[in-house]
């Protein structure tokens, strides 16, 4: 008997009006499974989270997690969005011990918690410090301490890293990599970045433009950690790259 998925689109179709997003998606992500979603702006990637996550409703089709209708309140799921938004009013600390703290867990293990995820995402020093003293990158590395800090089940991300240098971006996909090791959740990880993508995942599946379907589902059994040079690497990077050039 195969094992259920963790996530299963079936048939998912979303029209905004008379504009046909989703056209007949349908895929599976195992549990445990690291994804990447590839696919040009406006294809519908953050409609699909957003389906997940009940934010809106498929007009036909279903997204099941575990088997049932996607449930934010059942799930132990966690999004981090293109946009950040962190608490004001809470300092770097207690915005990434909120949620824990909402969960009435033990006081020890969210402090605990809280100072791993800290060192995590390398805000330790600015524990202390409120949002809006921070840059917006600082500002989305707390959002994404913040969903790490829940150790979710099922971790989805869209473009979090998109506004952020180079050398802040390698270190925080070091620490999802970590966490989803450490955690061994599921993890779907939007992102239009190819080198990204095939750093990360174990799987990407690319996206059409819209009307959106799935062009294709790309295997990456590269062993972690990679390195963004290897010829195995290149090759696998050019591949997907052929793939969309003509978006
Ligand atoms: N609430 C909405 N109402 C109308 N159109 C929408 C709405 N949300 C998204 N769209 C349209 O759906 C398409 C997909 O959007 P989106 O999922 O944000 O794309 P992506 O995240 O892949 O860039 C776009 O053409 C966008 O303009
Ligand atoms: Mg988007």
């Amino acid at each position: 008997m195969g094992k259920q998925p963790k996530v299963s689109a079936q048939h998912l179709t979303k029209k905004f009006g008379d504009l046909l997003v989703l056209d007949d998606v349908s895929f599976d992500i195992k549990k445990g499974e690291f994804v990447c979603i590839v696919g040009p702006t406006g294809c519908g990637k953050t409609t699909f989270l957003n389906l997940l996550v009940k934010l809106i409703e498929p007009t036909s089709g279903r997204v099941l997690i575990d088997g049932v209708p996607a449930d934010p309140r059942k799930h132990n799921m966690s999004c981090v969005f293109q946009e950040p938004s962190t608490f004001p009013w809470l300092t770097v600390e207690d915005n990434i011990k909120f949620n824990l703290q909402i969960k009435k867990m033990d006081k020890q293990e969210i402090q605990r918690r809280t100072d791993h995820i800290l060192e995590m995402i390398g805000m330790t020093e600015q524990r202390k410090a409120y949002p809006g003293q921070l840059s917006v990158s600082a500002e989305q590395r707390i959002v994404i301490g913040r969903s790490f800090a829940m150790y979710p089940d099922l971790l989805l991300m869209d473009e979090p890293y998109g506004q952020m240098d180079i050398k802040l971006r390698y270190y925080l996909e070091d620490a999802v990599l970590d966490l989803w090791r450490e955690t061994e959740s599921t993890v779907i990880f939007i992102t239009h970045n190819i080198e990204e993508a095939v750093y990360l995942s174990q799987r990407c599946l690319v996206m059409t433009p819209k009307p959106t379907t799935i062009k294709a589902s790309i295997d990456n059994p590269l062993p972690y950690p990679r390195n963004v040079s290897d010829p195995e690497f290149i090759k696998l990077r050019e591949q997907i790259t052929d793939m969309i050039k003509w978006w």
